[in-house]
C-alpha cells in the first residue's frame, strides 16, 4: 500500500446515510467499506499523528478496498452510541465481569413460575434495586409493575404498540401512534416496520386531531433529540394509551423530581449504564393483561431474551447500585458520568456563544432527590439550530461533522442532533470542528 492514505470513518454510517461528500469519490460510494473494529479505532486515535485527522498514515489495518488518497475522520456520529461510558466501566472491569460457564444459560426459560418466564431472577431483582435507590419510579410503594424485559428497548416499543391495539375487524383502521415533534427518529421506522394492521405511524401528536379514533401516543422524557421534559400532549384519555419512554429519565441526564408512575414506562440499559451492546431494556407494565401480550409479543418474534445478556446486565446494574451505597469504595456512576456530561455541555456553550450561528436549548434547573442537590437537564444530545444556514447537517457535513438531520425528527432542516456521548477524542475533534465553522479555529 506504500504511502497511501486511509479513511477512518468511526461514526456509524447506517444504510440510510447518503454517502459523504468529502470523501473521494470511490470511497464516499464503496459499497465494500467496512467499519474499524473498537480495537483498531482506540489504536489510531491513540497515535498521536491523528491530533490532526486529516491525515492518517495507513496503520497497516486498512482493507485495500479503504484505501484513498484523502484521509478523514467523520466524527460525532449521527446514531447515539453511547461509548462515553466506557472511560467508568474500564476501571470497573473486574468488578463488572461476568463469567459464564459452558453448562449454564441452555434453557430457554429461567423462572417457569414468573409471568416473565424468561426473566433472570437476579436481573427483576437489580431493576427493582436501582430504580429504589435512585427513585425514579415508585418501585416500592403499593403499586405493583410486571417487568417485562426485551431485546433492548426498541422490541419493547413493538411490544407495547401490540398489546395496547386493538386486533382490528375488517375494515377497522389500525390505532394511530403519536408522539410530539422533535420525536426520536426512530419511531416512525418501528412503528412502520412490519406494516401492521393494528397499528401505523401518525406523526406529530400535536397535530392528530381525529377525534373519534383510538391513539397510543409517545411521551419521551427527557425527550431525544431535544432534551425536553414532556408530557402527554393528547387530551383524551378515554381513547388513547400513553407510552412513556424513560430512556433518559437517570440522575445523570436530568434531575429526577418525582417518582414516575405511568401504567407503561420503558427503561433501557443502553442509555441508563451505556451497555448499548448487551440489547437489554425493560418495561415496567402496571397492568397484567398488558404485560402478558407484552410478553406474548417477545416470546413469539424471539422466544425470550438472551440469559447471557440479562446476566451480564444484572451484574452492571449491581454495580450501579453499589456505586451509589454511601459506604461505596468505587465512584458513584451517576456522577462520575453527570460530571464528565456537565464539562461537555460547558464547553460545547462556551464555543457556540462565540459567533452568532446556532442555538442551543436551555434548561431549567430542579431539586434532584436522588443528588439531594439542584440540578439542571444535560442531554446527551446537543439540539442545534442553525440562525443562517437552511440545512444545519448540511452545514455540519461540509465541515466533517454527521448531524442527524431535523426532518428525521419530524421538524426543518435548520435543526439537527449531535451525540454529545461519544468518547473524548470524538468529542474534542467535534469541538474542533465546530470551532473551525465559528470561525474560532481552536487549534490556532
Ligand atoms: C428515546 C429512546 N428510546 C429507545 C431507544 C432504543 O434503545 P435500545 O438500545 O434499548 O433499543 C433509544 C436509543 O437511542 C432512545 O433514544
Amino acid at each position: 500500500m506504500g504511502a497511501a492514505w486511509i479513511a477512518i470513518v468511526t461514526a456509524r454510517l447506517s444504510q440510510h446515510d447518503d454517502p459523504v461528500p468529502w470523501l473521494s469519490p470511490k470511497l464516499g460510494q464503496a459499497r465494500t467499506m467496512r467499519w474499524l473494529t473498537p480495537e483498531e479505532v482506540d489504536l489510531t486515535l491513540a497515535d498521536p499523528k491523528v491530533a490532526d485527522p486529516e491525515v492518517v498514515e495507513d496503520p497497516g489495518v486498512a482493507d485495500p478496498s479503504m484505501v484513498c488518497p484523502v484521509a478523514c475522520i467523520v466524527i460525532s456520529g449521527p446514531g447515539g452510541d453511547p461509548t462515553m461510558f466506557e472511560a467508568y466501566w474500564k476501571k470497573m472491569s473486574e468488578r463488572s465481569a461476568v463469567t459464564l460457564a459452558g453448562s449454564q444459560s441452555l434453557s430457554y426459560n429461567s423462572d417457569t413460575k414468573n409471568l416473565s418466564w424468561y426473566l433472570e431472577p437476579k436481573l427483576e431483582q437489580e431493576i427493582r434495586r436501582l430504580h429504589a435507590i435512585v427513585s425514579n419510579v415508585a418501585v416500592e410503594e403499593d403499586d405493583h409493575y410486571y417487568i417485562v424485559v426485551g431485546t433492548g428497548s426498541s422490541q419493547l416499543i413493538q411490544a407495547a404498540f401490540y398489546a395496547l391495539s386493538q386486533p382490528p375487524d375488517a375494515g377497522d383502521r389500525p390505532t394511530t401512534v403519536v408522539c410530539a415533534a422533535p420525536y426520536y427518529s426512530a419511531y416512525p421506522e418501528i412503528t412502520d416496520l412490519v406494516r401492521s394492521r393494528c397499528f401505523k405511524w401518525g406523526g406529530d401528536a400535536r397535530s392528530f386531531e381525529r377525534d373519534d379514533e383510538p391513539f397510543i401516543e409517545l411521551v419521551t422524557t427527557p425527550n431525544n433529540p431535544d432534551g425536553a421534559i414532556r408530557e402527554p400532549v393528547v387530551n383524551r384519555p378515554h381513547q388513547g394509551k400513553v407510552v412513556y419512554d424513560l430512556a433518559y429519565y437517570w440522575p445523570h441526564f436530568t434531575p429526577i423530581t418525582s417518582p414516575a408512575n405511568h401504567d407503561l414506562m420503558l427503561f433501557t440499559i443502553s442509555k441508563c449504564t451505556g451497555h448499548a451492546g448487551s440489547r437489554i431494556g425493560w418495561a415496567l407494565v402496571r397492568d397484567k393483561e398488558v404485560a402478558k401480550k407484552m410478553i406474548k409479543f417477545v416470546d413469539v418474534s424471539t422466544i425470550g431474551v438472551s440469559k447471557d445478556s440479562q446476566l451480564r446486565a444484572a451484574k452492571i446494574l449491581e454495580t450501579v447500585s453499589d456505586s451509589c451505597s454511601t459506604a461505596a469504595d468505587i465512584e458513584n456512576f451517576f456522577v462520575f458520568s453527570r460530571n464528565i456530561l456537565k464539562e461537555r455541555w460547558n464547553r460545547l456553550r462556551e464555543l457556540v456563544k462565540v459567533a452568532d450561528l446556532f442555538t442551543l436549548l436551555k434548561y431549567p434547573i430542579q431539586y434532584c432527590r436522588f443528588a439531594k442537590d439542584m440540578a439542571d437537564t444535560i442531554p446527551a444530545f446537543g439540539w442545534i439550530e442553525s440562525k443562517g444556514e437552511e440545512d444545519c447537517a448540511e452545514l455540519l457535513k461540509k465541515h466533517k461533522i454527521l448531524g442527524r438531520c431535523g426532518t428525521k425528527f419530524g421538524v426543518g432542516k435548520q435543526f439537527a442532533r449531535i451525540s454529545l456521548v461519544s468518547k473524548d477524542e470524538e468529542f474534542n475533534l467535534l469541538l474542533q470542528r465546530l470551532s473551525i465553522i465559528q470561525g474560532t479555529d481552536l487549534n490556532h
